[in-house]
C-alpha cells in the first residue's frame, strides 16, 4: 500500500451538483481548497432547479479525460447523480455515506469520484468523508485485478 495521496496537493479535483446539492457543494468546496487542490466548480451556481444527470456527466468528462484528478458530487441522495457519473466508463463513482464507507471505497474500489447525499447526509458526516475519500490511498493487490475487471466491462 501507498502513503502517496491518490491526489496531490495543487491538482484539479472537480466538483458538481444539482439545486439539492448546492449548498453541501460550496461546503465541500471550501475544504477541497482548504486542503490545497486547485478546485473546478462545475455549477450549479445557485438552486435553481436543474438536472441531476448533467452535472453528473459533465463532471465524469472531466475526470475520464483527465482535466481533473478526482471529483465530489452532490445531490439530494446521491444516487442519481452518482448513477450518472458511473456511466462513463473511466469513472468508478462512490456513493457514500460515513467516514468508513468513503475509506473503503478508496481503499478497496479505487474510486475517482465520491458521491454524496445532501438530503441524507449531516453535514458534518460529508466532510469527514471527503477527509478520508482524499486520505485514503488504493490498497492494490487483490483489490486491483477485480478493479481491473471492472474497467473490463
Ligand atoms: C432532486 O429533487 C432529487 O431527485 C435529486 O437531487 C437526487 O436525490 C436524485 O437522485
Amino acid at each position: 500500500m501507498s502513503d502517496t495521496p491518490f491526489v496531490a496537493a495543487g491538482e484539479a479535483v472537480a466538483i458538481a451538483s444539482d439545486h439539492a446539492g448546492f449548498v453541501l457543494k460550496n461546503v465541500l468546496k471550501g475544504d477541497l481548497e482548504a486542503m490545497g487542490y486547485k478546485v473546478v466548480d462545475l455549477g450549479p451556481e445557485d438552486e435553481t432547479s436543474v438536472d441531476y444527470p448533467d452535472f453528473g456527466l459533465s463532471l465524469a468528462r472531466e475526470v475520464a479525460t483527465g482535466s481533473a484528478t478526482a471529483g465530489v458530487l452532490v445531490c439530494g441522495t446521491g444516487i442519481g447523480i452518482s448513477i450518472a457519473a458511473n456511466r462513463e466508463p473511466k469513472v468508478r463513482a462512490a456513493l457514500v455515506h460515513s467516514e468508513e464507507t468513503a475509506k473503503m471505497s478508496r481503499a478497496h474500489n479505487d474510486a475517482n469520484v465520491m458521491a454524496v447525499g445532501a438530503r441524507v447526509t449531516e453535514e458534518n458526516t460529508a466532510r469527514a468523508c471527503l477527509k478520508a475519500f482524499f486520505a485514503t490511498p488504493f490498497e492494490g493487490g487483490r483489490h486491483a485485478r477485480r478493479v481491473d475487471k471492472l474497467s473490463g466491462i
